[in-house]
Order: structure tokens, then sequence, then C-alpha cells
């Protein structure tokens, strides 16, 4: 996810601002969508000039302030989160090609890169940086000779090659006054001023300027001068957007019209489980992590591996352990990263070390990853954060790709990083011949159907949000989930706790009877998180008898179930509906209303759910 800003005006129209205005402030209001690295690029003097630096917005501004940029009111700026290259001025968009003369930036992962790669570096082109974005920039300099010189065609031509998800944005020094923009899968919206045109990511990358928008189609072009805009398809047919007018503030605008980022953050969730799964099969259904870096024959050969993480990263760790034990038959350990090190653990070089972690910063799951490390263990990262320490001093990496998590309380990350482990589990049962490939690509194909699931769901919130709010004054919730539902019980109560502040619990449901049942009062709320009845029956059947138990003993049952569960309705106070799924991947689906519950419970009590007392978003001290 990067933040991505265009703009063509003319001087007289807007005296008061020229490209480079728009362009920084813009980047600043994007900054949310990523910041690992920006860059901008002008057309003046019938040259491209451009600037790009690694880090936040402020070292871009510094480089500018020493190397000003000239008057211009042609340009194109971005704000990166890493996908492919780590984040470095190098890797920072934008991207220039055809010597110089054009200027390209990216949202998004080009799933057919390499090839296309290939191709142009038999053409004699050189790359100076490891991004698709580049490759994507080349292939527009080589196609924009066949287009004669008319850039709108030229990324028609170009775009018919891509396959993937992405947002380009071109500018070209033959073409002042133009920019150039395509989507596929991948936001992009139209700002319509007076004698100027923008472009953004989303309306937060203009709303400074102008509040007229058009939000354009699927597969679609749009070429911006300052006084025009023409929408087509990629086919070069005349297509329509549709204007709309923001009537949101600027700082609402940032968080999507949500009122904070942790609910933006759960909405994007369609999109960061899409995203962390796209270009990582080929068109067979078969795996292609080409980022793991551990040679196949050395994966083949891992005996154990072991999970470490903290928080909410060591929960989709829990998740993981179910599903690399069914899928690969290997034994998983989750582990806490800060017991780890200090109990002599077991590892050696037959050992995969999993850690998990958003920020990648996390000091404890550093620290216990050097020590795995040092005991000769293969260590490998699932990770967020392009860059960041945990993936540079692992063996291997697989990044998740929610972009930048804002909001202290993970939502987007975690089911990002589950996502993440079921392709690591489907990429070790191919190594190891445990799986066949046609359960591989069934199992795939089900991952695929997740995120149009997820959207359901959010579809529905407002039943989730009005029962949060008519239980802001609890000041206890126990979660019960058994199998992959433990897991996102614990979730569950997590969420309450630090960002409402309520004593929240999540157990083992077969584990109540040994116990927690003590608690059970009259009102106690539980929620009950339900598997499949169309899994292994006897499963289903117990997690019913405990919602039966609880309530029993006065306790409001709260459940979490499949779509056409009817054996829950006459043991619950409130049920909520989940589309159905094997019973392995339904953490995806599970956690979603858990987590609405928490946000809008909270919000409720009016507390700042983006930043809850007490909690940093990532915890660098021991
Ligand atoms: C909970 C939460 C924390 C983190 C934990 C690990 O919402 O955000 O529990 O999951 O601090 O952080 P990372 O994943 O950055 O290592």
């Amino acid at each position: 996810m990067c933040g991505i800003v265009g703009y063509a005006g003319t001087s007289s129209a807007v005296a008061d601002h020229g490209a480079l205005d728009v362009l920084i402030e813009g980047l600043r209001r994007l900054e949310y969508r990523g910041y690992d690295s920006a860059g901008v690029a002008v057309v003046a003097d019938g040259a491209i000039h451009a600037r790009k630096k690694a880090g936040k917005l402020v070292n871009l501004e510094n480089e500018i302030a020493q190397e000003p940029l000239p008057e211009s009111m042609t340009g194109i700026g971005h704000t990166r989160w890493a996908t492919h290259g780590g984040p470095s001025d190098g890797n920072a968009h934008p991207h220039l090609a055809d010597g110089g003369k054009l200027a390209m930036i990216h949202n998004g992962i080009i799933e057919n890169f390499a090839g296309i790669k290939a191709e142009l570096l038999a053409d004699g082109v050189e790359f100076l940086s490891e991004t698709d974005t580049e490759v994507a920039a080349a292939l527009l300099g080589k196609v924009y000779a066949e287009a004669d010189g008319d850039l709108t065609r030229a990324m028609q031509l170009a775009v018919q090659r891509l396959e993937g998800a992405f947002t380009l944005l071109a500018v070209h020094q033959d073409h002042p006054g133009v920019v150039v923009a395509a989507r596929r899968n991948s936001p992009l919206v139209l700002g319509l001023g007076d004698g100027e045109n923008f472009l953004g990511s989303d309306v937060s990358g203009f709303i400074d300027f102008t509040r007229r928008a058009v939000e354009l189609g699927q597969d679609q072009i749009v070429t911006i001068t300052p006084d025009s805009h023409s929408i087509t398809d990629f086919d070069g047919n005349p297509a329509e957007g549709k204007e709309f007018t923001v009537d949101w503030d600027a700082a609402s605008a940032e968080k999507g019209g949500f009122p904070s980022f942790m609910e933006k953050e759960i909405f994007d969730q369609p999109a960061a489980v899409a995203d962390t799964l796209l270009g990582r099969a080929d068109a067979e259904g078969r795996l292609t992590l080409d980022e793991l870096r551990i040679e196949p024959e050395k994966l083949a050969k891992i005996t154990k591996i072991v999970v470490l993480a903290c928080g909410t990263s060591a929960y989709a760790g829990s998740v993981a352990k179910y599903a690399i034990e069914s899928w690969c038959r290997i034994p998983v350990e989750v582990e806490l990263s800060h017991e780890f090190r200090y109990r002599e653990p077991i590892v050696d070089k037959n050992t995969l070390i999993v850690s998990i972690s958003q920020s990648g910063e996390t000091m404890d799951t550093l620290m216990a990853v050097r020590y795995a490390k040092e005991q000769g263990a293969k260590t490998l990262s699932i990770c967020n954060t392009n860059g960041s320490t945990i993936p540079r001093e692992s063996d291997a990496v697989l990044y998740t790709h929610a972009g930048p998590e804002i909001a202290v309380a993970s939502t987007k990350a975690f089911l990002a990083q589950i996502t993440a482990t079921y392709l690591l589990g489907l990429y070790l049962a191919q190594l190891r011949g445990n799986l066949f490939s046609g359960q591989i690509k069934d199992i795939l194909a089900d991952l695929a159907k997740i995120p149009a699931k997820i959207q359901d769901i959010l579809d529905r919130s407002g039943e989730i949000k009005d029962l949060a709010r008519s239980m802001a004054e609890s000041k206890s919730v126990l979660f019960l989930g058994r199998h992959v539902g433990y897991p996102v019980a614990m979730e569950g109560a997590l969420k309450l706790k630090e960002i409402a502040y309520i004593h929240a619990e999540g157990f083992a449901a077969g584990e109540l009877k040994h116990g927690p049942i003590a608690l059970i009062e009259e009102g106690q709320p539980v929620f009950v998180v339900v598997p499949s009845p169309r899994g292994r029956d006897s499963l289903h059947s117990k997690v019913v008898s405990n919602i039966q138990e609880v309530r029993a003993r006065g306790a409001k049952t709260l459940v979490i179930a499949e779509n056409g569960d009817s054996a829950v309705k006459d043991y619950s106070e409130w049920v909520f509906y989940v589309p159905e799924t094997p019973t392995l991947l339904m953490p995806l689906l599970a956690t979603v209303p858990l987590q609405i519950f928490a946000c809008e419970l909270a919000t409720a009590k009016g507390y700042d759910v983006d930043q809850p007392r007490n909690l940093a978003k990532s915890v660098t001290v021991e």
C-alpha cells in the first residue's frame, strides 16, 4: 500500500501553488499509507526532474531544499510502503525510463514483472532498482515508440501486458501538462479543479485543493491536463467515472471517512488478505515464494518448526500450528518470543524458526531470532514492514502486504499474517509432497474467496456495533473457542482489553470444566466461536454443549457461527453468522466480528481506539 498523487495545472489559474506544493501537501496527507521513502517528479523545461529519498517525507523535503526543483505545473509524487525491494533511495519512486524521458510511480504488485524484466534485459535495458515498478516504467518507455509518442495509448499498450494489482501514474518530458494513470485492483481517485486536475490514492491526496472528485472503475486509464480529463478502458474505449463531492474534513479523509484508523484498518482487511495472496502462485496453482531465500532442499529437511512472536502475532502463530501440522505433518511449537531464549530451547539446523512480527522491530522477537540463529536454526520472518530489522537478520522472509498499520491494536496485520502462514504451510506441503497439487490448488481457491467473505461480514457490521454499544458498561467479557477458534477467542479478548480496558479472557472451550466455568454468574457475557458443523462433527457438538453449559449457569451467550448452523440458535442471546469456509481458514472470518465489537465498544466509551493508554505500536525494549 503506497500513496500516490498526480497534478496538472496552469500558473494563470492557480498563482498560489505549483506542482511541488500540491505534491508535497498530498503526500503529507497520504503518508499514513506508507512512509519508508518518498519521491516526486516534475516536468519543466522539456525534461523530467526527480528527487527521491528513503525515510519519511521530511527527508525528501530536506533533499529538495538542498537541491531545489525548477518551477513546474505538472508532476507526480509517491510515498512508499515497500513490497518488491527494500526501502532505499534506489528503490524509492519515481522510477525513470527511456533515458530519463519518463517517470513512473506505482502502488500495488505486478505479478508477471520477472518475465517482462527478462525480455527488457535482453533488449539491453538496464535496471537500477529491484522494483517491479521500474520494469513497468521501462515497458512504458518501450511501447511509447509503438504508440507514436501518444502517452495515453502507450499506457494502454503497457497495462495490457501487466498482471496483478496496480495503480500507475506517468509523466513524460514531451508532454508538459499531462499525467496519465491506470488502475487495476488498486485505488485511484480523480480530483477536479478550476484550471487544474488531480489524482490521488484517495481524496486526501488533494482535499486541500478541491472537493470535487470522480470515482474511477476497475481497469481504467485516465489522462489529466489542466483543463480536461478523459477516461478509457484498457482497450481505449471511452469510459465514465462517477462524480461526487467530498464532505469529509481533511483529518477524516486520511481515515477514508472512518472515525478511527483502527476501524479503517478493519475495513481494509479484504485488501490486506487479497494483496498478501497476490503473486504467490502460478497459473497452475503452484506456489512460487521466490523471496524465501532458503534452498528448497534445506526446507524439505526441516524436522520441527518453532513459531516465535508476541501478542496478536503469536495468536497468528497459534492458528499456523493447526494448519501447518495438518498440511505438512511437521511438528509446530508456538512460543512467546520473550519466554523462548530463557529456557534453553532445543533447536538445531533442522529446526525452522518462523518469527511473526508486524513491525519487524519487536525487541523480544528479535532477540529470540538471534538466539535461535546462534543455535544453528534456520530463520524465516513473516513481517509487514519491508526492510525492518527482523527480516533483515533472518535467513528468509515472507512479507505480508497489509500496508502500514497505524492504529496500535493490530487488526489487518493479523489477518495478513495468518494468510502468510497458510502460504508457507502450503509451500512446505508442496515441497515435501504432503499434499497433492490438486489439494493445494483447492485450498488456494478457498483462500481466494476469503476477501469477498470478509466484505460480507463488514457489510453487516451494524449488527455487531449495536451489540457493542448495548454492552458498553460491561465489566468482564469471556471468549471461548476450540481448535483454530481458540486463538481467535484469545485475540478477541486481547482486542477488548487493550482498547476498551475491560477485563477479558479467552479460553479453550474444553478447558471450561477444569476451572473457568466457576467465573460464570448471572449475566456474564461469553462469546463463543463455534466451529463449522460441516467439519469434524464431535468438535461442533462439543462446543454447542459448552454454550449450553455456560448458559445454564446464567451466561449471556454471544455466538459466532457458520451460515446455516441452526444448532446454536436455541442457546444464544445473539448470533452472528459468518460465511462458510473450510475449518482451517475460519480464523480469517471469525476474528472480524470480534475486532468490530471491541472497536465499537471502546468508541462508545469515548476512548481513543487508535492510541490506547500505556501501549506503543512497536515494542522496541525487552
Ligand atoms: C495487539 C498488538 C500487539 C502486537 C505485539 C507484537 O493488538 O498489536 O500485541 O501484536 O506487540 O508486535 P509485532 O507484530 O510488531 O512484533
